[in-house]
């Protein structure tokens, strides 16, 4: 049978913690680039590629709880990824969670379970 998945991968990078609200950082987890951004008080992870062409989201701002692409300045909900209007494709976005040794990035994938074994 298929099966989703989350992949956890622990933050390496402590400046999440001090993230200011309204303020884009980015950083890595493994080999992915991510945009760290804090509203309303809510850490949000978000692929550090614009689904318009690809830019890094990190180099823009925050404007009405929407992060914004400096490029074209396409708007994402950092909460759902969705692009404002549906002007674009939505950003990717990812799960977050506190643990006693620091922040965890969830990365979803889809495996075959066979036999209680996931095969990829
Ligand atoms: S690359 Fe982000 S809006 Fe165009």
């Amino acid at each position: 049978m298929i099966v989703d998945r989350i992949r956890w991968r622990r933050l390496e990078d402590q400046r999440v913690d001090e993230l200011q609200e309204g303020r884009l950082l980015r950083t890595k987890a493994g080999s992915r680039a991510l945009c760290f951004v804090r509203l309303a008080g809510r850490l949000h992870a978000l692929a550090d590629q614009c689904p318009h062409q690809g830019k890094p989201l990190s180099g823009g701002w925050c404007e009405d709880g929407w992060v914004v692409c400096p490029w074209h300045r396409f708007h994402f909900d950092p909460a759902t990824g969705k692009a404002r209007n549906g002007v674009c494709a939505n950003a990717e976005v990812f799960p977050l969670e506190r643990r006693k040794d620091g922040w965890y990035v969830g990365f979803p994938y889809t495996t075959l379970r066979f036999l209680g074994i996931d095969w990829w």
